[in-house]
């Protein structure tokens, strides 16, 4: 599917670090339905190609490659790994293709290669903040049921994501900051690295499970399916025995889990704002419009969607918003 194009279409290649993970794939249906909804609105044909880098980076250089040769007039690519994303960069420039990042950050210096490159995403730092800040809330709330042995210290797991992504290493420190500036003393039992992945946190909790058996006070999950790994691993324990289990993402199944009374809370990554956010810049950059003018700017490069903490007391709440603006599941 080569070759030069012919029409007057807009053509956005969209090249994902993995398909095989709950929140990217939920941004990238997102993404789909709206482009189907801004082809109707507009009158325009939109074609969205979307590539799967299975995690390596050489499958997705080639696939930005791709994107380019079939003459692509806008970029979005989650980069499989944040230091490639100059190589990236400079393909695009050299092209004159405008390149929009999302999900994956890279550092400052790229983003500012080219003027015509763009940040979009939501605050680690935020999100670990406000994860940190449910754990505070029960922990004040109801101390005695989550200080179990009652020494007035917080035993927790720290489960993380994908070594040296933005969001392992912000939500890992602020979650528990926020624990610690509220002035609540902590334990770290272990830190767990999952990658994102569900079966191996649920593979890593039932290890801690076997360390610290009911010691553990709290596990702290930096996405929400190694949360949801966390309670397949505490299948067997008898309820009243669980740690409390807080996520991010807000995923559907996440919020199963929190109907469900399994997990404690979550933090709404917001992926259809993201999406949302991606298609007006496009569609501005390709119209040659102002992109200040479709989306909120931040240093003439960023795009940054907020964050939101869910509990079983306004999930409720985020389900009908979500109902009504969007398309099902997300
Ligand atoms: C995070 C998200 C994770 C995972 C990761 C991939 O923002 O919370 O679930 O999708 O991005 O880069
Ligand atoms: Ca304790």
């Amino acid at each position: 599917c080569g070759g030069t194009r012919r029409d007057d279409s807009l053509r956005i290649g969209c090249a994902l670090y993995t398909q095989d993970d709950t929140f990217i794939s939920t941004v990238a249906q997102n993404l789909e339905w709206m482009v189907r909804e801004a082809e109707r609105e507009t009158g325009r044909k939109i074609t969205l190609f979307t590539a799967d880098g299975r995690s390596s980076q050489a499958t997705q250089l080639d696939q930005v490659d791709r994107f380019l040769a079939r003459g692509c007039d806008v970029l979005l690519v989650n980069v499989v790994d944040r230091t490639a994303a100059a190589v990236i960069a400079d393909k695009a420039e050299a092209e004159g293709v405008p390149l929009i990042f999302f999900n994956r950050q890279p550092v400052e210096e790229d983003i500012q290669r080219w003027d015509r490159i763009y940040y979009v995403g939501a605050s680690a730092r935020e999100s670990g903040t406000l994860q940190g800040q449910l754990v505070l809330d029960a922990w004040r709330e109801d101390r005695e049921a989550l200080d179990r042995n009652g020494d007035g210290v917080l035993q927790y797991v720290m489960l993380e994501g994908e070594p040296g992504h933005q969001d392992s290493l912000l939500r890992t420190e602020y979650s528990i900051k926020a624990l610690t500036d509220g002035g609540v003393e902590v334990e770290k039992l272990a830190n767990e690295t999952a990658n994102w992945n569900r079966a191996q946190a649920a593979a890593r909790t039932a290890h801690c499970l076997e360390e610290f058996g009911n010691r553990i006070e709290a596990v702290f999950a930096n996405n929400d399916d190694m949360a949801l790994g966390a309670i397949d691993a505490l299948a067997d324990t008898p309820r009243e025995r669980w740690p409390l289990i807080v996520g991010v993402d807000a995923t559907a199944p996440a919020q199963e889990a929190v109907a469900a009374g399994q997990l404690y809370g979550t933090v709404h990554n917001d992926g259809r704002g993201q999406a949302r956010a991606m298609l007006n810049l496009a569609l501005a950059l390709w119209a040659g419009e102002d992109p200040g003018e479709a989306v909120d700017l931040e240093e003439g490069h960023y795009v940054w969607l907020p964050y939101r903490p869910v509990t079983l007391e306004n999930l409720e709440e985020l389900r009908r918003e979500q109902e009504e603006t969007g398309p099902a599941s997300y």
